[in-house]
């Protein structure tokens, strides 16, 4: 294909992908990224999500729920935080994650968790009103449409129940997308699915949408963590094994995605090879509310 053809190409597949609704499936990136998550995603970010855990009025006795709950960072700490007489349900729609947590509670002896392979929505549709105490939800809400999962949350929450959501802004690992892009319009032909993440802009964003519903905001900040990448196979390798590229390797034909991936490789090491290192940051906003 010649190559003025290719950047058209590649906007009108996506158009056409989005417009039928022809997702990409981010469980299947999860399920591989599992064994390797903690040394690579909680390894660099979990010090960002310890801060919200030690700020939630979570107390022993808690019913909690830990949606989106991966291999466990929030859930067995919220497990020993609820202690013997409280529970925690964590759901995940990823086998592989889930499985992984479960593994780790194990090693640590933590009985107080019931392990649920769900979508986090399907699974709250069948809570009742006002029985839960609080919910977390880490790096999750990018996969869920927002206004449905709040109304969802202010229903099952009690009142003065709390929620606690920590997620990439709209802004994060912007240049690492810019280089996919770039390597994407070389192989235009190599997306054949649309890329369906709904991450939020910034912290007022998630202030605005909580305050439409009977929420408090207790607290509410923003942060970044940058990981040090010296080439471009060490990116890929970060996206890769932290499941940051979760929907987005799942998106390219399964022939071509090594050549994408080559691709996204060269263009990286070229600009290293400039003097311009590509900024590997995650930046990313909490928020604490409490049900009114
Ligand atoms: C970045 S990981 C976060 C895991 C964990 N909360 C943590 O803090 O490490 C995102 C998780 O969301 C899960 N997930 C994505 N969409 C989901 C959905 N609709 N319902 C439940 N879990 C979902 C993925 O399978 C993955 O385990």
């Amino acid at each position: 294909m010649k190559s003025t053809w290719k950047l058209p190409n590649l906007i009108y597949r996506k158009t056409m992908l989005k417009l039928n609704q022809v997702n990409s499936n981010h469980t299947a990136d999860y399920d591989k990224a599992a064994v390797s998550y903690d040394d690579y995603y909680s390894q660099n970010l979990g010090k960002s999500a310890l801060e919200m855990l030690q700020k939630i009025p979570v107390q022993e006795d808690n019913y909690v729920l830990d949606l989106a709950c991966g291999t466990g960072y929030f859930t067995h700490r919220l497990s020993r935080k609820v202690g013997s007489n409280g529970k925690v349900d964590a759901v995940d729609l990823s086998f592989g994650m889930l499985q992984r947590n479960k593994e780790i509670a194990a090693e640590k002896g933590l009985s107080n968790i019931t392990f649920v392979q769900s979508d986090a929505l399907s699974f709250l549709s069948n809570l009742s009103n006002n029985s839960v105490d609080g919910i977390v939800c880490g790096w999750g809400i990018c996969y869920m449409e927002h206004d449905k999962f709040l109304r969802e949350l202010e229903r099952v929450l009690k009142t003065g129940g709390f929620v606690g959501i920590i997620e990439n802004k709209a802004s994060s690992l912007k240049e690492v997308s810019n280089i996919y892009t770039k390597a994407l319009i070389e192989y235009p032909k190599a997306l054949i699915k649309n890329i369906n993440i709904n991450l939020p802009k910034n912290k007022n964003y998630l202030v605005n949408k909580f305050r439409q519903r009977s929420f408090y905001i207790l607290d509410t900040w923003e942060g970044q963590v940058t990981i040090n990448c010296q080439n471009g196979q060490q990116i890929a390798d970060y996206i890769t094994k932290s499941g940051a590229s979760a929907g987005f390797l799942d998106a390219l034909d399964k022939e071509l995605r090594p050549q994408v991936m080559q691709s996204f490789v060269k263009y990286a090491d070229d600009s290293f090879a400039k003097g311009r290192a590509v900024p590997v940051v995650h930046e990313y906003c909490v928020l604490i509310a409490t049900k009114l």
